[in-house]
């Protein structure tokens, strides 16, 4: 008896240009706070940080979505339908099993900003889903109009996943604007969108600050990537990392503190951070339930259903495009 190997799924490269990199550091480095793109964080090491992170006790997270994925998902399919299954962010695109089980979709369709990273994921996938033709797409989901014109895609109905509450990185306005992108990316398809809701302050906080320091690595590897890949020369030990849930705009601020007055220079260029000067990694904003519905009506979404975990720590909304 031969068994079949299956294909490895075909990688599209969309990565943006390190040009447009220099340009968003430098855009980052004149806000008010400092702040750079989220996706800065997932280089190859920082993908793979993240990935610890979803492992430490602290940060329940990635455990609660994949519980009630396993139990939810045949529900899911059932009011859902079924179509090309387009995830947005997929990373290690562990969550989306039980949905390509109970809904047996045509294609999986993965997209993330680490090619190297997405070209693991979807080859391992595609090993425990043989039957499934899989399609990885390196890009920044944010900026990406159109889905390229593909044989997996063409024609077929889109189904969108966006778990994990990666939502909550963005601001409200670039949240609105996403879900908009979204919108037309899945050319009246509906949206499975994950978003995790608030907490207590101590439960929040020491999700985003592990024992174990996993948080930290991951906040201060956005410095050696910029070293790496823009020529910067930020020296990680004279930032201090902290976590602050901030409960009048119901979100975790992620932050590198200066503990200096000091000046770096990036791609040739000087930056002075002065003595407590943040420079904000990433915010993680929670949505509580009213929070998401008035999101999805703003963001030209109707809001259907919602599955939760028992404790209703997070919801899987179910969105459909509005006329
Ligand atoms: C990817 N994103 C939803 C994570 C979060 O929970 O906001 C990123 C993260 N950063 C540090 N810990 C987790």
């Amino acid at each position: 008896m031969t068994t079949q190997t299956p294909a490895r799924p075909q990688l599209i490269d969309l990565h943006p240009p390190s040009a447009d990199m220099h340009r968003l550091v430098q855009d980052g480095l004149q806000r008010e706070p400092r702040q750079l793109p989220a996706w800065f964080l997932y280089d190859n090491k920082g993908s793979r940080l993240f990935d610890q992170i979803c492992q430490q006790p602290e940060y329940s997270l990635t455990r609660t979505e994949i519980a009630l994925l396993e139990s939810a998902a045949t529900d899911m399919a059932r009011a859902i339908g079924s179509g090309v299954i387009v995830e947005f962010g997929a990373g290690s695109a562990r969550k989306v099993g039980p949905l390509l089980e109970a809904m047996q979709p045509s294609a999986y369709v993965a997209l993330d900003i680490s090619a190297e990273h997405l070209r693991q994921s979807t080859s391992a996938l595609q090993t425990q889903h043989p039957g499934v033709p899989m399609l990885g797409i390196c890009c920044d989901h944010s900026q990406l109009d159109v889905l390229p014109d593909h044989p997996l895609i063409r024609g077929t109905r889109r189904v969108g996943f966006f778990p994990g509450s990666s939502l909550g990185n963005f601001t409200r306005d670039e949240a609105i604007a996403l879900l908009r992108r979204f919108r037309d990316l899945l050319d009246g398809g509906p949206l499975l969108l994950g978003l995790d809701q608030p907490k207590s302050r101590s439960r929040m906080e020491a999700a985003y600050n592990d024992a174990a320091g996993i948080s930290a690595a991951f906040a201060y590897n956005l410095l050696q990537r910029l070293n790496k890949d823009l020529g910067a020369n930020f020296n990680p030990d004279t930032f201090r990392y902290e976590a602050v849930w901030q409960e009048a705009e119901s979100r975790v601020r992620m932050a590198l503190i200066s503990e200096g007055n000091q000046t770096v220079l990036v791609a040739g260029e000087p930056w002075t951070f002065s003595a407590g000067q943040p420079l904000v990694t990433e915010y993680s904003v929670k949505y509580s339930v009213k929070m998401a519905l008035e999101l999805a009506k703003d963001a030209g979404w109707r809001w259907c259903q919602r599955w939760h975990d028992p404790a209703d720590d997070l919801s899987l909304h179910w969105l459909e495009a509005a006329d």
